[in-house]
């Protein structure tokens, strides 16, 4: 199928771009990035129909957000433009030349009284959230073939892209100390079996909203307690905190996480949250190693303020 990826460039975009390379099945090629079109630039999203229209996609992947949690409280209205407006110019394109989307949302949507399913009431607590929310509805009220793929704490290998793993990975293998907190609860799945379950899904005529994610619902720190289980570090490198204590801009949910069952239903029982880390590089081997990953996450940090999502 005739794919077009936006986002190529991000932890999802690149585990696309690896599915890419094994499937016969999925004909992926990588839409506008940011030096073509900047979707926080005011008026850029003109420039998306020239793009994209031309392509002549089945299927649009749309992995391109802005996901700096307190960035998009700091500034609502470039989160808005990329977050939002984007998607609602992407849905026009697609219902102008008949193709489907497979968009990336998230559980921010929720309020943190979660986990949630995905027929529950939305009450995002922030700016980021709410970006994504109005973009759910838009693609709803669009008329065209979609699906909606809720996740959340995407675990990625350093390689592929910051995330909360590749920041435990970086600094636990090192013998660094961690703060992570113990307020905050999510059920975490790696970015390899997200776009294959997408694609899967969208293969086999799955439309509507999905949730995706793993079989464990713990808080950041156990999180954090099980990678260094599987690093072989000191459980005493990860120091307790609460999410007040690191006063960032942007509210947090603080019991996240989706429930599972429609993807139990299509893809079996979720694998638990020690066998996701064998999908991921890391393991006793690396104790004591480096790596080059990038440190940037919501609720891990080494003192330095943490913003992605
Ligand atoms: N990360 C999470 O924890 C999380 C959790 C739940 C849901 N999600 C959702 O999953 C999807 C993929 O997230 P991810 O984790 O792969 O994000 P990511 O690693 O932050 O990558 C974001 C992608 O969006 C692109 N992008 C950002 N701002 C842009 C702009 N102004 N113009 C054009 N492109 C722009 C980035 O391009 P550059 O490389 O040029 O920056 C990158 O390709 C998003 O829809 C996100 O909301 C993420």
């Amino acid at each position: 199928m005739k794919t077009v990826l936006l986002g190529s460039t991000g932890k999802l975009g690149s585990a696309w771009r690896r599915l890419g390379q094994d499937r016969d099945d999925l004909n992926l090629t990588d839409g506008p990035g940011r030096e073509q079109v900047d979707l926080a630039v005011p008026g850029a999203l003109e420039f998306l129909p020239q793009h994209l229209g031309g392509m002549g996609s089945e299927l649009i992947i749309h992995a391109a957000a802005w996901t700096d949690v307190d960035g998009c409280e700091k500034d609502a209205d470039t989160a808005r433009r990329v977050n939002t407006d984007s998607v609602a110019a992407i849905a026009d394109i697609c219902k102008q030349n008949g193709t489907g989307l497979l968009f990336y949302s998230t559980d921010y949507v929720f309020d943190g009284t979660g986990p949630r399913g995905e027929e529950d009431d939305t009450r995002p607590l922030n700016v980021y959230g709410r970006t994504k929310t109005d973009a759910e509805k838009i693609i709803r009220s669009a008329d065209i073939p979609y699906l909606i793929v809720r996740i959340n704490v995407p675990l990625a290998s350093p390689a592929h892209g910051k995330s909360f793993y590749s920041f435990l990975l970086e600094h636990l293998s090192a013998g660094t100390p961690v703060r992570v907190v113990t307020d905050q609860w999510n059920n975490p799945l790696d970015t390899g079996r997200i776009v294959r379950w997408s694609w899967e899904a969208w293969q086999n005529g799955v439309r509507g909203t999905l949730h995706l994610g793993g079989g464990t619902y713990a808080t950041r720190y156990d999180i954090a307690r099980m990678v260094a289980d599987y690093v072989g570090a000191d459980h005493s490198l990860i120091e307790p905190i609460t999410t007040a204590s690191l006063s960032q801009l942007a509210p947090r949910p603080a019991r996240g996480g989706l429930l599972i069952s429609r993807q139990t239903e299509l893809f079996g029982t979720a694998p638990d949250l020690p066998t996701i880390l064998q999908a991921l590089p890391g393991g006793a081997a690396a104790t004591g190693t480096t790596t080059n990953a990038a440190t940037d996450t919501a609720t891990g940090t080494t003192g330095a303020r943490r913003n992605s999502q």
